[in-house]
């Protein structure tokens, strides 16, 4: 490993300068990680990182791949029988039990919570903000519109970057403490460093990604990754 540059107190001058990170090769068996194998997901995933890829285009293709995701992570929903009539006859039809609920990690989830809403339109959102200390790399809460009454089935943590993990590990324990029978989380794409330290902090949760990248680097961000999911969402560059 290089070696580590210390600023003038002898901490290293950068937030993951010299701190060990695991391989993809690693991560690749955890258990309840589901990482997308589908080639329509690759070909967007590949527009979505290209840096000529303009915040409208980006927008789009953050919500096609969110709507790619969600269909992944709601596969396994549980359902109840319902009777209807169709215009022939009764018939017992099914639909979802429970409510389903995706909170959004501001800013960067709204996209990927916009995609739920589309392939789910009556998910209940849950806003949950929270901002990453450039130089501590740790999440910081500064919003948060969850409800107190507590009626879902799932609820889905959205985020596109699983970085070092923080946002996440803390957006999980934030929605554990509500009480919610299960959890998951969904990404686009995670750094091996940050998938291993939330499949290890919340082992009880399902974790579902479009991509899993190489490494972080000094300052934390995903590489290769696509830059910054929120400035490039939203136009802030
Ligand atoms: C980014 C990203 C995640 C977080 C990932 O958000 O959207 O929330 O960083 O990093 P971590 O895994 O190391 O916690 P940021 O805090 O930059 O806020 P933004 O969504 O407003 O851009
Ligand atoms: N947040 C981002 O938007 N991108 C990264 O690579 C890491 C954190």
């Amino acid at each position: 490993m290089a070696e580590t540059n210390t600023s003038s107190g002898g901490r290293p001058a950068l937030p993951m300068q010299g701190v060990p990170q695991p391989s993809r090769d690693q991560v690749l068996g955890l258990p309840r990680v589901h990482i997308s194998t589908h080639p329509v997901m690759a070909h967007k995933m590949t527009a979505l990182r290209d840096k000529n890829t303009l915040p409208p285009e980006f927008y789009r293709l953050v919500k096609e791949i969110g709507a790619l995701l969600a269909y992944e992570a709601t596969s396994n929903l549980s359902l109840e029988s319902v009777a209807i009539e169709t215009p022939m006859e009764p018939m017992i039809g099914q639909r979802l039990a429970g409510g389903i609920g995706v909170t959004p990690i501001l800013r960067a989830g709204l996209g990927l919570a916009e995609a739920f809403r589309e392939v789910i339109p009556d998910v209940q959102v849950w806003h949950l903000g929270l901002r990453r200390d450039e130089n501590t790399l740790q999440a910081m809460e500064y919003y948060n519109q969850l409800p107190h009454r507590i009626d879902l089935q799932v609820c889905y943590a959205v985020d596109p970057m699983l970085a070092t993990g923080g946002s996440a590990i803390d957006a999980i324990n934030i929605l554990k403490r509500r009480g919610i029978p299960r959890l998951s989380y969904v990404g686009i794409i995670a750094a091996p460093y940050g998938l291993l330290k939330l499949s290890q902090t919340h082992p009880d949760i399902d974790i579902y990604i479009a991509a899993l990248d190489e490494r972080l680097n000094d300052r934390g961000y995903i590489m290769p990754g696509l830059g910054d999911a929120g400035d490039r969402q939203f136009g802030t560059l």
